[in-house]
């Protein structure tokens, strides 16, 4: 269609993975506006041909505002990449839930509304993309990741419905599922923990020892030996990249080699001896 806006919206490009995104997309020619809560973390990526928003995805008029900058500059969004998110660790029961619904409130329904937001441009111009990054964890789940693991198993849902429900209008919604990305995540998500449970910190609470285990084995999967069965954000970006100019994109992108046998090992895998794997790896919580 003549005139159709192919801009790209990306959230959370402050660092990783929405960082490396919107590099690679403004390299290879796309119209990509960057967006980040502090618009003066994304400075240096207005000299790599973005423009920059600023963009919360837990605040409406932010989100709403967004939306409206790229729409009265080009039309309408083109294209969306939901990507802001971190991983709020910790045992299920010892995470205060303000927490939890700051955690939903972030990977989920700052998702679901940025597609409302972006999506009536797309109709109207019968032509939009919108890619979310979901995880490999949104096909597994580990141990003292309950509360992250769900919003991604919630994000899987959610691009299985939007894929049937918009494809009609033009719009094709594809889901990216990265393995373990060299990124700030880890930091923040081994940070979490701590921050999470006050009552919690010393030696005596009923989760403290679990708690320090799943920090020690997320600190290690993302600085140690493991980090290498993963890749850099570019690979993400790369991904993005080519389910953008597909013809025809993917439902789903697994990224890494270990993540697409990670996900294959948990399908084929009765339940029990998945427990029994990670019991293996991560101390069981008990009086
Ligand atoms: N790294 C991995 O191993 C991995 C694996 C699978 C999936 N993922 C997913 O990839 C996505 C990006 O993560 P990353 O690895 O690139 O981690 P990262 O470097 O920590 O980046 C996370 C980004 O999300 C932003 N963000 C957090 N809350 C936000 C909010 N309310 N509004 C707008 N932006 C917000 C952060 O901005 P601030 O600087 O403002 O905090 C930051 O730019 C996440 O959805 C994550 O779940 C990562």
């Amino acid at each position: 269609m003549p005139g159709r806006s192919t801009a790209v919206l990306i959230t959370g490009c402050s660092s990783g993975i929405g960082r490396a995104t919107a590099e690679r997309l403004a390299a290879s020619g796309w119209r990509v506006y960057a967006s980040a809560r502090r618009l003066e973390a994304i400075a240096e990526l207005a000299d790599r041909g973005c423009r920059t928003l600023a963009l919360d995805v837990c605040d409406e008029q932010s989100m709403a505002e967004a939306v409206r900058t790229v729409a009265d500059a080009e039309g309408a969004v083109g294209v969306l990449v939901n990507n802001a998110g971190y991983s709020q660790s910790g045992a299920v029961e010892s995470v205060p839930i303000e927490r939890i619904r700051r955690q939903f409130e972030t990977n989920v329904f700052g998702l679901i509304r940025m597609c409302q937001l972006v999506a009536p441009g797309m109709r109207a111009q019968r032509w939009g993309r919108i890619v979310n990054i979901g995880s490999m964890g949104g096909k597994l789940t580990f141990p003292g990741g309950g509360v992250y693991h769900a919003t991604k198993y919630a994000i899987e849902a959610l691009s299985d419905a939007l894929r049937f429900e918009l494809r009609g209008f033009g719009i094709d919604v594809s889901l990216v599922e990265p393995g373990l990305i060299r990124t700030r995540f880890g930091e923040a998500a081994s940070a979490s923990i701590s921050a999470a449970t006050p009552e919690d910190e010393g030696s005596s609470g009923p989760y403290s020892q679990f708690n320090r285990q799943v920090a020690r084995i997320t600190e290690e999967a993302y600085e140690g030996t493991l980090a290498r069965l993963g890749a850099g954000p570019q690979a993400v970006a790369e991904t993005i990249a080519t389910a953008l100019s597909a013809k025809r994109p993917k439902p789903r992108y697994p990224v890494t080699a270990s993540a697409r046998l990670l996900i294959n090992q948990r399908r084929l895998m009765p339940d029990r001896a998945w427990d029994l794997a990670m019991r293996r790896q991560f101390p069981t919580p008990r009086v």
